[in-house]
Parts: structure tokens; C-alpha cells; sequence
């Protein structure tokens, strides 16, 4: 198919209506009226209901730009609000999380864990970890799979006022090492090992590997046992999990919640950002805890009856506020899979969603295009009959996935909510409401209840309908984050120095005549594979550190299957021109310095990189290089002939595919 062909597909789905489903609307949790409130008025009529105070607010918002404050002069604990309060009213015996291991709902592993043994889980990990020395403010590092043991661990940090800082089990050693060392953690939660895919994966080596480069304040190391494998143990400063929290109490009394301030830290979650280091975003406990309830709330129509899931990984923001904080602070059940969409077969997912008769699925495109790519047949085997609502996050979602999305997941009723967010802004801020919002393929439609967004121009002006522009948010909302661990500068830098009034997003975005936003990706040196965020920086110091190199540059290329292909441009030192053997070494090179989602796509050799007179690596035109785009204004390079020499290889590439 051309590209032209496809573009007037692209636009004919995009000009698509689909009012919410009939019935849908006269039962849902939100009305039309929902919009009506002003934005104080909004949030503090939820917080009011939705959370349970130790000791009430009285001040809803100090806004001083930069930094926003929310519910001063309350204090709560989030793990109390998300576990304990349920168990106390009664609904102890209600399933919080419905685990799959990575073998499927099939396996023998499968099993439930109620809101009541939840509890216990976490009174006891939370004791344990107070014998290691840890209590409110102690930071604590959490390198864990998908296993249950993960929210136990995050929520027994919350119940002692512990903050946590979750690293993704797919990073590297350095990775966490790095993380951890940042956040000064005295304590590190990891795994022997992770099964994904049918296949054991290191966990407790990678971080010795990283421990040793690095965070020498680690003082501990709690290793859960997952597959039972003789991992190293370092004597006076590892210990199994399941010994530390042999003899302690699970009697809630034995380990009462710390009741916190609304702006004490809750956790650090480490994101990329436009140059190498990560940044350490700041998210406080009750304006996160409640944009993560009251959005999960409304924007998946949760009912009392609902089983819901979220296929992310709570490595990331979307696990924080959707597989953890949100459901349980909403006393949701939820589903909790370990595994991966493939394995032990392509329709795993589907099985999941018959066995539990799942109601809400929430996943990203970049799964939805996999889904497409194998095709119906699988979800056709299987009766997903129970799904009421479908949610999107991570990227923007192509017209044709959300349409197959509906068709074929969906049953050709569902409303598929398409939801924008970020690690920064710690809740979904632009949405659709399943029982209000008429949907646009393509569109993430609203901004939520209380949230004020825009597009301004370079300038600042507000563009006007189907003007292209940058996406801000001009008024603070709860969850939005309280700057960057110690780094004051460079938070005013990378979100308040383009506009003086307004959070700068990153995101490019249009505005249609209906008041829709049309989310068009980042605008900065940020790729975004899979709906994961990788700097472009990152990946080249990671390639700079290999002796071969001696120049890197990478880009993002469109690609059907990740939305992003990461492609770096390096050149060589000495007289070597690059193999395909080199290449390989500096893939699997990224792979171990960051971790396998940063590995390139492709590399291409190229004796110097295109350069301006100032000796500024020309970035846009690498770009356009690996999308074999016309290269436009070349004037202003030093020796045009360099780019030529790259377009030549990228065709061969293409042609060898
Ligand atoms: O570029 C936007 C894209 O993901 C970025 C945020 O990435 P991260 O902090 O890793 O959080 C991902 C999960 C919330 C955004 O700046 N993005 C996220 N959701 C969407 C999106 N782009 C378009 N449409 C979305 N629904």
C-alpha cells in the first residue's frame, strides 16, 4: 500500500463518530455535569470522599510556580487508603489481585490474594524492613519483577513513610545502580531471577553487578526467591526475603501506618529526559494517591463488580498509578500477569480475560499492533464477552489499532479510551469518559475533570482548531509532580523555561473545531519505543563508552510495529569502517549499559557524522535520513557529501530487510 493510500485511510477513520454506547451512558460514573465544577471545587470534593484522613486538609491548593502544593495540613498514609481501610469495612475477602504467573492462566501458580492477606503481606515485609533499620524517610530501592511481592514491597515502604523507588526489571545493573545510588537508598528489594517468556532471566546478578560499580551505600539486599536458584549471597548484607519475614508479626497493630503529610514524598520514579542522566520525578502522597483514584475511577467506569487489568509493568508510571495505587485505593480487584503476550501462546491474553471475566483492559498500542500483526483468530477463540471498556496509554494510537482494537477485543461495542499522560504528570490528564465523550479514533479527546490543558505556539499564543502547536497544562492538577530529586534547575528548565505561565509538556498536539486534542509525539530528543521513553543522549553515551566509538548519534524512526525504532549513526575510531559483527557488539553494548529496550534498531557506520560550520551534530537531518526523507536545507553543512555516504547505507539496509 502507498503511503498516500494509507494517509486517506488514516484520515477517513480519523473523521469517525462513536457517541457512548447506548445504556452506557445512563449508569456510568460520570455525567456531562462531572465538567460543571471548577477546578479547587473538583479535587476537593473527591479528596474528600475518595481518601481517608488522619487528620483532615485545610488548604486545597498553594499554587507558587513552579511548585504546587495540594492538601495542606492533612495527613494520610497510602498504603492505609489502598489496603488496610478495606479490610477494616469489611471487604477483607474481596480479591485484590488475581495472580498469573508467566506461565499462563493455565498454570498451576495461579492464585488470589484478597485484600485481607494482602494485608498480612505487607504488615510483614514492613516489619522486616523495619529490622533492617528502615522507617519514615529511609529511601528504599525496588528492583523486582512482576510478582506480587512488587506492590507488597511498594506499599510496605508507603506504610512506614518509606519512599521507594521502583527500577524496571528489563534495566541493567548500571541502571539501577545508578537509580538507586541517586536516591541514596540504604536498602535494595530484588529476585533471584524473573521467569518471562518460559525462560529465567538474572536479577539478583545484575544488581551485584551494579552494586559493585557503584551505590555503595546499599547496606541491604532482600532477595526474594522466584525460581529458587543458587544466587551469590553476600554475606552481612543480603538476606532471603522469606527469612526476614520469618518471626515478625502480620497483626496490623504490630506496625501501625505512618500517618504522613499530603506533600511527604511518596516514591521517586527515574524517566528519561533530553540528556543523559535520568531524572528523578517527585510524586507526595495525597494529591498523586488521589489523581490515580479518581481518574481510575471515572475514566474505566469502575463498578464494585469490575475485574480489571492493566497489562503494564509496574516498573512504570502506568504499574505506579494503575496496577497499584489507583485499583487499590479504589478497592478494586485486579489482574496481576507476570508473563509477556506470546507465551505459552499468542492468545494468552485472551485466556486471561475469559478465565476472570475481565471487564476493563487497559495496554498500549504497541501491544495492540502486535495483537494485529498475529491477527483475530486468537481473540476470536475465546469469549471476551465480559469487556465493558478498553484504554490505551503510552504513545499515540494510530486510527487502524484503535479500530481493531474495538473491532475484534472490543466486540465492535466497547469504548476504547485513548489517555494521555506522563511519569510527570503521575495521573491520565487527557481522556475520554466512556459514559460523556463521543470518541475519534486517533483522538485522546478531553481534557479530564480539573484539568486545564492547551496548545500554544512558539510564542505562547493559544493556536487556534487544527493548528499545530505545543501541548501545556496552564493549571496545576494533584498528581503533577513536585520538581526533580535535588534538582531545581534543571526542573524549571526542562518544563517552565518555554513558557512562562504553563507546564511544557514535550508533546507535540492539535486542537479540533470540537475542542478534541490530537496527540502527535514528542518534540524533543526523546524516542519513544513501545511507549517506553529512551533519551537519545543516554543511548549515545552508552555507545561513546564502547573503545570502537568514537561518535554517536541517534534518532527515533517511525516504525510500524514500536511506533519508535531507535537508529544510531556512529562513527568509528582509527580506520575501521564497521561490520555487521561490530554492529551486533554495539547493539547488545547499549543492551548492557541501559538495558535490551534501548538497544538500536540499527546501526549505521558512517566515517563522520553531518555537522554544522558551529559543529553541531545536524540532528533533524539524521532524522530525516533514517526515515529516507528529503533532507531539505543542507547548506549549513560542512561536507554535505557525509549525508549521502549515510542515505546509501540506509537504503542498502532497507533493501537487505
Ligand atoms: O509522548 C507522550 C507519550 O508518552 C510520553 C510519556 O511517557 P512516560 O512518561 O514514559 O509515560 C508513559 C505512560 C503514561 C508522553 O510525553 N504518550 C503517553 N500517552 C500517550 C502519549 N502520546 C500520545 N497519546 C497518548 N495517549
Amino acid at each position: 500500500m502507498s503511503a498516500d493510500v494509507r494517509n486517506i485511510d488514516a484520515l477517513s477513520t480519523q473523521t469517525r463518530r462513536y457517541p457512548p454506547p447506548e445504556g452506557f451512558a445512563a449508569t456510568a460514573n460520570a455525567t456531562a455535569a462531572i465538567y460543571d465544577a471548577g477546578l479547587e471545587e473538583f479535587w476537593a470534593a473527591e479528596a474528600t470522599q475518595r481518601l481517608d484522613w488522619a487528620t483532615p486538609f485545610e488548604t486545597v491548593l498553594r499554587w507558587e510556580p513552579p511548585y504546587a502544593q495540594w492538601f495542606l495540613g492533612g495527613k494520610l498514609n497510602a498504603a492505609y487508603n489502598c489496603v488496610d481501610r478495606w479490610v477494616e469495612r469489611g471487604h477483607g475477602d474481596r480479591i485484590a489481585y488475581h495472580v498469573v504467573p508467566d506461565d499462563g492462566p493455565a498454570a498451576a501458580g495461579c492464585r488470589d490474594l484478597t485484600y485481607a492477606e494482602l494485608q498480612r503481606h505487607v504488615v510483614r515485609f514492613a516489619n522486616g524492613l523495619r529490622s533492617l533499620g528502615v522507617g519514615k524517610g529511609t529511601p528504599v530501592g525496588i528492583y523486582l519483577q512482576m510478582v506480587p511481592e512488587l506492590p507488597i514491597a511498594m506499599l510496605a515502604c508507603a506504610r512506614l513513610g518509606a519512599p521507594h523507588t521502583v527500577v524496571f526489571g528489563g534495566y541493567s545493573g548500571k541502571a539501577v545502580a545508578e537509580r538507586v545510588a541517586d536516591m541514596g537508598c540504604t536498602v535494595l528489594v530484588t529476585q533471584d531471577e524473573a521467569m518471562r517468556a518460559g525462560r529465567t532471566w538474572p536479577r539478583k546478578a545484575n544488581a551485584d553487578e551494579g552494586l559493585a560499580g557503584g551505590a555503595t551505600q546499599v547496606e541491604h539486599v532482600v532477595v526474594l526467591r522466584r525460581t529458587g536458584a543458587d544466587v551469590p549471597m553476600q554475606d552481612g548484607r543480603d538476606r532471603y526475603w522469606d527469612d526476614l519475614v520469618a518471626d515478625v508479626s502480620d497483626d496490623p497493630r504490630s506496625c501501625p501506618c505512618e500517618p504522613m503529610d499530603s506533600e511527604d514524598l511518596l516514591f521517586l520514579l527515574y524517566t528519561s529526559g533530553t540528556t543523559g542522566k535520568p531524572k528523578g520525578v517527585v510524586h507526595t502522597t495525597a494529591g498523586y494517591l488521589l489523581g490515580a483514584a479518581t481518574t481510575h475511577h471515572y475514566v474505566f467506569d469502575l463498578r464494585p463488580e469490575s475485574v480489571y487489568w492493566c497489562a503494564a509493568d509496574v516498573g512504570w508510571i502506568t504499574g505506579h498509578t494503575y496496577i497499584v495505587y489507583g485499583p487499590l485505593a479504589n478497592g478494586a480487584t485486579s489482574v496481576l500477569y507476570e508473563g509477556t503476550p506470546a507465551h505459552p501462546g499468542r492468545d494468552v491474553w485472551w485466556s486471561i480475560i475469559e478465565k476472570y471475566g475481565v471487564d476493563i483492559l487497559y495496554t498500549s498500542p504497541t501491544a495492540i499492533r502486535a495483537h494485529m500483526k498475529w491477527g483475530p483468530q486468537y481473540a476470536q477463540a475465546h469469549d471476551l464477552t465480559s469487556l465493558r471498556v478498553l484504554g490505551s496509554v503510552g504513545e499515540p494510537i494510530n486510527p487502524e489499532a484503535w479500530e481493531w482494537y474495538r473491532t475484534h477485543v472490543g466486540g465492535g461495542t466497547c469504548p476504547v479510551v485513548d489517555t494521555w499522560w506522563q511519569t510527570e504528570t503521575g495521573h491520565i490528564l487527557i481522556t475520554r469518559l466512556p459514559g460523556v465523550t463521543t470518541l475519534k479514533p486517533g483522538s485522546a479527546t478531553k481534557p479530564f475533570p480539573g484539568v486545564d490543558a492547551a496548545v500554544y505556539d512558539d510564542a505562547g499564543n493559544v493556536v487556534g482548531p487544527g493548528g499545530g502547536g505545543n501541548l501545556v497544562l496552564r493549571r496545576p492538577w494533584p498528581g503533577m509532580m513536585r520538581g526533580l530529586f535535588h534538582d531545581d534547575a534543571r526542573y524549571r528548565e526542562s518544563y517552565w523555561s518555554k513558557y512562562p505561565d504553563a507546564y511544557f509538556a514535550g508533546d507535540g498536539a492539535r486542537v479540533d473545531e470540537d475542542g478534541d486534542f490530537w496527540l502527535m509525539g514528542r518534540i524533543d530528543d526523546v524516542t519513544n519505543v513501545s511507549g517506553h521513553r529512551i533519551s537519545t543522549i543516554e543511548v549515545e553515551s552508552a555507545l561513546v563508552s564502547h573503545p570502537a566509538v568514537a561518535e554517536a548519534a541517534v534518532t527515533g524512526r517511525a516504525d510500524h510495529d514500536t511506533g519508535q525504532a531507535i537508529v544510531a549513526f556512529v562513527s568509528l575510531t582509527g580506520d575501521d569502517t564497521g561490520s555487521a559483527e561490530l554492529a551486533t557488539t554495539l547493539r547488545e553494548h547499549v543492551a548492557q549499559q541501559i538495558g535490551k529496550l534501548a538497544r538500536p534498531a540499527e546501526i549505521i557506520f558512517a566515517p563522520e557524522l553531518p555537522k554544522t560550520r558551529s559543529g553541531k551534530i545536524m540532528r533533524r537531518l539524521l532524522k530525516n535520513v533514517a526515515e529516507d526523507e528529503p533532507l531539505g536545507d543542507t547548506s549549513t553543512l560542512v561536507d554535505p557529501s557525509v549525508v549521502e555516504t549515510m542515505q546509501a547505507q540506509v537504503a542498502r539496509a532497507a533493501r537487505d530487510d
